[in-house]
């Protein structure tokens, strides 16, 4: 884990309200895997011992991408560094995904802003797995399809795919998900997740999830981000610390 304040190569304003930060650091791209995330310092004016946690989305070279859309100060403040700024970064941080295993086909499950993390897991499973990916949003504003593979989309007003969630779009694609050996990849908001928890009990699909939560620390020292666990041995696990990427069966979404 690391402490450092890494140069900012640019901000680049993808769509409607979405933003890539493209971040230099060596140190970081030698040492993160998909999942992970780092826990950013974005001012020192605004509340200066809490930093904003974000995944990693992208790794390329020596430079890290970070994806975000502005909710509020924090990420307002991001939005607008100038290049040439430093971010200070802690990290990387958290159980990423385990994209070992038995299946051949991945298959990534996002809603809104819950695809930042996958253009990084697609881009280490490209050429070893298939990939297939199912993508939701209100509208098709909201479908951020930025450097993922084999998408299908699903919008709550029909304006892009399917018209309704994204687990009924994996209802409708059962047939074919049920022929391959597959694992499921999974973050979004969490009416999405608890359908798709329910979704994978009933068809027996192993799914990795990633959570979210408003943290502190972000390495386990203040216990701010508890969530339930459903093991018998364990009431609360750590977001941060256990997590933020536990298998589906084991958190109370
Ligand atoms: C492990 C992890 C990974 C994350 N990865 C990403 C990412 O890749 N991209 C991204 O855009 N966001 C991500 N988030 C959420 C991100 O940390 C928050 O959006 C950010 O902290 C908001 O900061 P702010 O100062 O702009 O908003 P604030 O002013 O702090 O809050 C604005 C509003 O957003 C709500 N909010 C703040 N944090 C969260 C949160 N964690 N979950 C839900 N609502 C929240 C607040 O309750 C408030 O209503 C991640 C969170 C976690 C825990
Ligand atoms: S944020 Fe402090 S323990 Fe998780």
């Amino acid at each position: 884990m690391y402490i450092l304040n890494a140069p900012l190569e640019k901000v680049i304003e993808l769509d409607h309200n979405i933003y890539l930060l493209k971040v230099h650091s060596p140190e970081i791209t030698s040492n993160i895997n998909p999942g992970q995330f780092l826990n950013i310092r974005v001012s020192d004016k605004l509340a200066p011992l809490l930093r904003r946690p974000f995944s990693v989305c992208d790794v390329e070279g020596e430079y890290i991408y970070l994806m975000f859309n502005i909710l509020g100060e924090g990420t307002s403040i991001l939005a607008h560094k100038p290049k040439g700024s430093t971010i200070d970064i802690l990290g990387p941080l958290g159980n990423g995904f385990d994209l070992s295993g038995n299946f051949d086909t991945a298959v990534i499950v996002a809603g809104g802003l819950g695809a930042a993390p996958f253009p990084f897991v697609t881009r280490k499973l490209n050429g070893k797995k298939d990939i297939l990916t199912f993508i939701g949003g209100r509208s098709k504003v909201d479908v951020i399809t930025y450097n993922l593979k084999n998408i299908r989309e699903a919008t709550d007003d029909g304006s892009l795919g399917l018209k309704g969630n994204v687990v009924q779009l994996l209802e409708k694609n059962i047939e074919l998900l049920k022929s391959k050996k597959t694992k499921f990849f999974a973050c979004g908001p969490t009416m999405m997740l608890r359908a798709l928890k329910e979704f994978c009990i009933k068809n027996n699909f192993d799914c990795a999830v990633s959570t979210e939560c408003v943290m502190a620390c972000g390495f386990g020292i203040c216990q701010g981000c508890p969530i339930e666990s459903t093991q018998q041995h364990e009431e609360y696990l750590l977001v941060c610390k256990d997590g933020p990427v536990f298998n589906i069966k084991d958190v109370e979404i």
